[in-house]
């Protein structure tokens, strides 16, 4: 059967970074707070004038160059963001552009921290229908751009950033011994719009509008979430914790990590953990750190890696896959 196989992977984080002493300077904050209550230590942010679509362009470059593939190779182009240069066109249009590709399609996909998680599954189904061979899978965000910086519940959490995956058709024998996407497990509930949003866009608002979050109940959501889609990924491949080399997990909270990793009994030393270094990142947050962990050899051709989001919607979502 054709499997969608992890060929390359990049990542881009902007130069400038922002400590929480220095947030503490902005906004009625410490580090002591932060770092307890969220893990995060410090976060990234893109210049003036340095958008989300040059992000994404950094991270797929990247992506490309550890394949050993060209752009022109490429047949689709998808960009998990919230924060997308302009309302339209799709950021992903400027990044085909970007590469230099001519041919092929690009679309941006919204469902921001799942974004990238859910643009794995959209693009494995299209590997797997025989459509495309060589996808650019994209998590880009500049959230800093729709912070209110006065709003310390907000500001201190997040990050910019973009991660890039190129995906490959290849073969299998239909088993979880297969190298590439295993599973995909998507959910949403539009029941908690509310809970987490920018509140503005186009239509509603006609701005762009600023993260509003009510922290308390997102972080109960979210674990449960997690959890279960978790729970729903393993039963799906008939395996267990054991079985599962790295968790990648999208990085919003340390304490989530933790407790979703306590609940299903994953070693935390084998979760990987970038929500330190980069804050919460959004839709980036999962192909910043599965590249790191690629990046610095903790994950290797072969290992079994599970991947994991949760963000507004709620939408949320879990992959399976043999690097
Ligand atoms: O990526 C999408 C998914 N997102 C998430 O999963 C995020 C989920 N939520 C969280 O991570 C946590 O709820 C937060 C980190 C956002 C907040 O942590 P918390 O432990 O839930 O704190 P809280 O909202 O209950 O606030 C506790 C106190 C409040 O003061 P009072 O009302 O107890 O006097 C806040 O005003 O902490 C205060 N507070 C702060 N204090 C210092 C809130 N933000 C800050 C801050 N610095 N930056």
């Amino acid at each position: 059967m054709i499997r969608s196989q992890l060929v390359g992977f990049g990542s881009y984080l902007p130069e400038r970074v922002i400590t929480n002493a220095e947030m503490a300077k902005m906004v009625d904050t410490s580090d002591e707070w932060i770092v307890e209550r969220t893990g995060i230590r410090q976060r990234h942010v893109a210049a003036e004038g340095q958008l989300t679509s040059d992000l994404a362009l950094e991270a797929a470059r990247k992506a490309l160059k550890f394949a050993g593939v060209s752009a022109s190779e490429l047949d689709m182009v998808i960009v998990a963001t919230a924060t997308p240069d302009n309302t339209f066109p799709a950021t992903a249009t400027k990044v085909q552009y970007g590469l230099g590709m001519t041919g092929g399609f690009a679309f941006d996909i919204q469902a921001v921290c799942s974004g990238f998680v859910y643009a794995l599954a959209t693009a494995d189904n299209f590997i797997k229908a025989g459509q495309v061979r060589n996808v650019m899978v994209i998590g880009a965000e500049t959230f800093s751009r729709i912070l209110d910086w006065n709003d310390r519940t907000t500001c201190v959490l997040f990050g910019d950033g973009a991660g890039a995956v190129l995906l490959s058709a290849g073969t299998g024998k239909g088993d979880i011994t297969d190298r590439g996407i295993l599973s995909s497990h998507l959910h949403s509930d539009g029941k908690h719009y509310e809970l987490l949003q920018v509140k503005g866009g186009p239509s509603r608002g006609q701005t762009v509008g600023h993260v509003y979050m009510e922290g308390r109940e997102v972080f109960r959501h979210a674990v449960a979430n997690l959890t279960s889609v978790l729970e729903e990924t393993l039963a799906a491949n008939g395996i267990g914790p054991a079985d599962i080399d790295w968790v990648v997990p999208h990085q919003a909270n340390k304490r989530i990590l933790d407790s979703t990793a306590r609940k299903l009994n994953f070693p935390p030393e084998r979760v990987v953990v970038t929500v330190d270094r980069h804050a919460n990142t959004s839709a980036a947050s999962v192909p910043l750190a599965l590249a790191d962990a690629v990046g610095d050899g903790r994950i290797k051709q072969g290992d079994m890696v599970l991947l994991e989001a949760m963000g507004g919607g709620f939408t949320w979502g879990a992959a399976l896959a043999r690097i």
